[in-house]
This record gives structure tokens, sequence and C-alpha cells, in this order.
């Protein structure tokens, strides 16, 4: 399976790919999460990229791609989530996947209104335990989880509004892209995860 995950802030794309990687025993890559951990380490890469971050601004084209190549590279079984998330990056990865005769399955774009993607990024708060995702309003967290349960520093306000904007800018043309290529399909991201999981593996 190569699939990529497009979709606003807060759409799932997390959730649904991590359930679909489970399912399917593809890797899941998700750039937001390899930008998180390069900042968590403090190295001189995460703390370039933790400006972008906490702004809600998108990491310049060369650093994702750059970070993100060799986990595709490495396995031919995968769930791309967060990438692309501009047209240059989408011909960058064309060109990996070309190199390694490896071409894209399908792509989901999942639809949220945009008033429902602030609720559910403010609801966010992600175990520093487990490291996994829960929501205030859709999936509360359960007891055996010790927590502490964080807010992610770009789910603020005005970080959401930012990202909201360059996700209209910048990523959602590339619905445009990738139904030229006949890959696109497009998935109410509505209604609790289970039903969008659903929805998904219809067409998957
Ligand atoms: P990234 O982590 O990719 O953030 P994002 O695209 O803004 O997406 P989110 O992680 O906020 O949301 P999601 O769609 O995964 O939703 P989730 O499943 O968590 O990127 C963060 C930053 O890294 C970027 O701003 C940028 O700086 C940088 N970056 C990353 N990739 C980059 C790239 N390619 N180029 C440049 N920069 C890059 O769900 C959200 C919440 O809703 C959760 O609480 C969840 O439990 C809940 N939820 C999920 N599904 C439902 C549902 N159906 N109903 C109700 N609640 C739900």
């Amino acid at each position: 399976m190569r699939l990529v995950v497009l979709g606003p802030p807060g759409a799932g794309k997390g959730t649904q790919a991590a359930h679909l990687a489970a399912s399917n025993g593809a890797r899941h890559i998700a750039t937001g999460d390899l930008v998180r951990r390069e900042i968590a380490a403090g190295t001189p890469l995460g703390q370039t990229l933790k400006a972008y971050n906490d702004r809600g601004e998108l990491v310049p084209d060369d650093l994702i791609i750059d970070l993100v190549t060799p986990y595709i590279a490495a396995t031919s079984n995968w769930i791309l989530d967060g990438f692309p998330r501009d047209e240059a990056q989408a011909r960058a990865l064309d060109a990996v996947l070309a190199a390694h005769a490896a071409p894209i399955d399908l792509v989901i774009a999942l639809c949220v209104a945009d008033e429902d993607l602030v609720t559910r990024m403010q609801g966010r708060r992600i175990s520093g335990s487990t490291g996994k995702t829960y929501n205030l309003q859709s999936s509360p967290r359960p007891p055996d989880d010790p927590g502490p349960f964080l807010t992610r520093a770009d789910d603020h306000p005005d970080e959401i509004r930012r990202r909201l904007a360059v996700y209209h800018q910048a990523t959602e043309p590339l619905q445009t892209y990738y139904a030229a290529k006949g890959l696109l399909c497009r998935i109410d991201g509505g209604g609790q995860p289970e039903e969008v999981a659903a929805r998904i593996t219809r067409v998957t």
C-alpha cells in the first residue's frame, strides 16, 4: 500500500493514517511527528524547525524533503501523512518514487469544515507518557493512560488560524494536482473517527 493522506490541520490525517497502517502493516510516515521529534531532541535542525512549527508555518521545502526522503525510500509500503504540503514537495515526491519504481496507489483528501477543525484542534491532548492523541470532545483519555495530557504548541487560536490559511493557500491546490493524475479520492472527514475509517476502507 502506498497512500497519501491529504487534508487540513485537524482533519484526522494522523488518526486515520495510524488506523490504516495498523490494519495494513504499512509504515505510517507523518512529517509533523518527524518535525516534533527533531524539536524534542534539541538538535540544531530541531531549533530551526521549532520557529516554523510554533508559528503554524510550513517548514521550508528543502528541509522537509531531506527529512522525509530516507523514510520513504526505506520501504515500499507506506502511508504519508502531512507530506506533500505544496506542489514543490509533490514534485519532489514524484521524483523519489520514480527512482524506486514505487508509484502512489491512492491519494485520500479528508474534507472537514474549518469551524469544526478549530474545535477539534482546541480539544486535542497528547499523552506525555504514551504519545497517544486524544480529544476532549471525541476521544476522551482512557483511565489507564497516566498522562500528563499536553496541548500542542501550534494548537492555540492564532496558530490554528495561520495553519488553516496556509493549508488553503499552499496545500489545497494539491487536490487538483492529484485529480489530474487520476489518483484523488475525496472523503467526508465528518462524524466519528470510526465512521471516517469505514468510508476510507470502502475505497482502499
Ligand atoms: P502536522 O503535525 O502534519 O499538523 P497538521 O497538518 O496541522 O495536522 P494535525 O496533526 O493538526 O491534524 P491531523 O489531520 O493529523 O488530525 P488528528 O488525527 O491529529 O504538522 C505540524 C507542523 O509541522 C506544520 O505546521 C509545519 O510547521 C510542519 N510540517 C509538517 N509537515 C510539513 C511539510 N510537509 N512541509 C512543511 N512543513 C511541515 O486529529 C485532530 C484532533 O481531532 C485529535 O484530537 C483527534 O483525536 C480528533 N479527531 C480525529 N478525527 C476526528 C473525528 N472524525 N471527529 C472528531 N474528532 C476527531
